[in-house]
């Protein structure tokens, strides 16, 4: 070692402390390691620096030099090690290989997807979009749908009532006659949103919920555009090989009514098929004349068919869901699942 030239030890000695420093686990032994090289009575650094004086003349420029800018780089190491083992994760923390954390990332709800899918589907078959107030009034919400305030869902037993006559919508199909008022014919019109009914909250109900009304008038509406537009809709949204029944009902403001059952093929895991029971997914029926003639449209001229229909219900038995409550609860870990 003392016949090597100064600059090359100190060049061996900058490599040796770096590997030592960078092997040190602990506060302790990084200071065991600065006091090696850079302890003011013996560091093998300081006494190369101290030693400077003995060096011929024309040799101490170049080795002082040397020995600062080795005691600065080793300065700065020691440094930039302390910060490292001190820090909560430890040498893990630039672990640049580590995989990046995810992104959290949100998602629609699953109603939410259920009312945009079922929107884009009538949007596509060339209805556009209405909506009406969620408050309205005992005319809009029964009378001039043809349903008497004697009717049962008229009753303040269903009905949530705000005042004497205003009350909270119980379904959508006000925003039928609202709509009718506002425009003239041919209408295509799909209306989402929330009503509101006294139901307890249990597995199949809750007392405010979304419905889909849609509304179609025109001359020379008739039956078969009806079943058409709903079978055309059903299959789209639950797939092609889907069966479609309309089972004889009624409804104050359509004649005839009826609601529309869907038969759905499922396809298992193994490939084979399935067909599910008929399940219900709305109401529907023609408009009734004294409906039309409510709006002001002429009913010997204009025919025109009507639907409504409940999403959550729709996307409960599209997604095998059994308690509507589910979907009310915002848990994450159940809605997480719907994410796309
Ligand atoms: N408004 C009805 C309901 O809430 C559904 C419906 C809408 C029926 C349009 C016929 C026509 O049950």
């Amino acid at each position: 070692m003392s016949e090597a030239h100064p600059i090359e030890a100190l060049k061996a000695l900058e490599a040796e402390a770096l590997a030592a420093i960078s092997s040190t686990e602990d506060a302790h032994a990084l200071e065991d390691v600065r006091i090696r090289y850079l302890g003011r009575k013996d560091g093998r650094i300081s006494l190369i620096l101290r030693g400077l004086g003995a060096l011929p003349a024309d040799e101490r420029p170049a080795v002082g030099q040397e020995a600062n800018r080795v005691k600065d780089v080793v300065n700065g190491a020691l440094e930039e090690r302390v910060r490292v083992l001190l820090s909560p994760r430890g040498a893990t923390s630039e672990d640049l290989t580590l995989p990046a954390r995810r992104p959290w990332k949100g998602g629609l709800h699953p109603v939410t997807q259920a009312v945009d899918e079922i929107w884009g589907i009538f949007r596509d078959l060339g209805f556009t979009r209405a909506r009406g107030p969620e408050a309205d009034t005992e005319w809009y919400n029964f009378v001039a749908l043809n349903t008497p305030l004697d009717h049962p869902a008229a009753d303040e037993q269903d009905t949530l009532y705000l005042l004497d006559s205003v009350l909270l919508r119980s379904h959508t199909s006000p925003v039928q006659m609202r709509t009718m008022e506002r425009y003239d014919p041919p209408l295509r019109v799909i209306a989402p949103g929330w009503v509101y009914r006294r139901d307890t909250y249990d597995a199949t109900h809750t007392p405010a919920f979304l419905q889909i009304e849609g509304l179609v008038v025109d001359e020379g509406v008739t039956f078969v555009d009806f079943k058409a537009t709903l079978a055309e809709f059903a299959r789209r949204y639950w797939g092609p090989g889907t069966r479609v029944r309309f089972r004889p009902s009624f409804f104050p403001f359509t004649e005839p009514s009826a609601e529309v059952d869907v038969k759905r093929v499922i396809t298992r895991e193994d490939g084979t098929t399935e067909e599910t029971d008929w399940l219900e997914i709305m109401g529907a029926g023609m408009v009734d004349p004294a409906v039309l003639e409510n709006a002001g449209y002429d009913s010997e001229r204009y025919t025109g068919f009507a639907f409504g229909m409940g999403p959550g219900r729709i996307a409960m038995l599209k997604h095998h869901v059994d308690d509507l409550r589910t979907f009310f609860d915002d848990d994450v870990r159940f809605l997480s699942q719907f994410a796309s």
